[in-house]
């Protein structure tokens, strides 16, 4: 097995991150920064009249939902929500259960949530509607990734980072069995890593 350096990209940071666990950087963090302001510019002028509240699901989109906000110049509001998805080993059936509900009332809010990924779709589809039911105005979706071949339901996504493959990728809040989740880039996890 290869391995694959990284050069973390913080400022006034050299520290090069080197692991044997990936196969290859899917994207740096300088590419998902700059897609990042892209997708905040667009919220800016797409939101100007009603600035939203965003949801950030947890743990996944703790890193999408700092980063992209530092983007974003409108008066938004911010509220996490934490689900689970029964289901055998990594596959989610979309029976969803709420681990830590919104402390916002939707009622007649512009909602956004933001995702880490959207793999099958079956946790977003609950999700969306679930909080369409609670009188937001709108409810719509930004999700750093999203896995086009994967799709088992059809949702309408607003802002997407990035389709990708149906590769297991983990860093920037993405996990592995809650490991990976603190690495600044997006990386495909190395298939040894599920086998040990
Ligand atoms: P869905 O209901 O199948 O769309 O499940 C989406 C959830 O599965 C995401 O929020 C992730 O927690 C997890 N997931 C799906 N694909 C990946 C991946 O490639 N890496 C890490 N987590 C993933
Ligand atoms: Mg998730």
């Amino acid at each position: 097995m290869s391995e694959t350096a990284a050069q973390r990209t913080t400022p006034g940071t050299d520290l090069t991150i080197t692991s044997s666990d990936f196969t290859k950087i899917h994207f740096t963090h300088e590419q998902i920064q700059a897609r990042l302001a892209e997708i905040g510019a667009q919220i800016d002028s797409d939101y100007a009249a009603n600035p939203p509240l965003f949801v950030g699901v947890l743990k996944g989109a703790v890193m999408a939902m700092a980063d992209l906000q530092r983007n974003v110049t409108l008066p938004i509001e911010t509220d996490w929500m934490a689900v689970s998805s029964y289901g055998s080993g990594t596959k989610s059936s979309g029976v969803v259960r709420i681990l830590k509900d919104l402390e916002a009332d939707l009622l007649g809010r512009d909602v956004l949530i933001v995702e880490d990924i959207i793999d099958s779709g079956l946790t977003l589809s609950w999700l969306l509607s679930n909080l369409k039911s609670r009188g937001a105005k709108s409810v719509e979706i930004c999700t750093i990734l999203r896995k086009p071949e994967a799709a088992k339901v059809t949702i309408d996504v607003k802002y997407v980072g990035f389709d990708i493959s149906n590769d297991f990728v983990v860093g920037y809040g993405l996990d592995y069995a809650e490991r990976y989740r603190n690495l600044p880039f997006i990386a495909v996890l190395a298939p040894h890593v599920y086998s040990e």
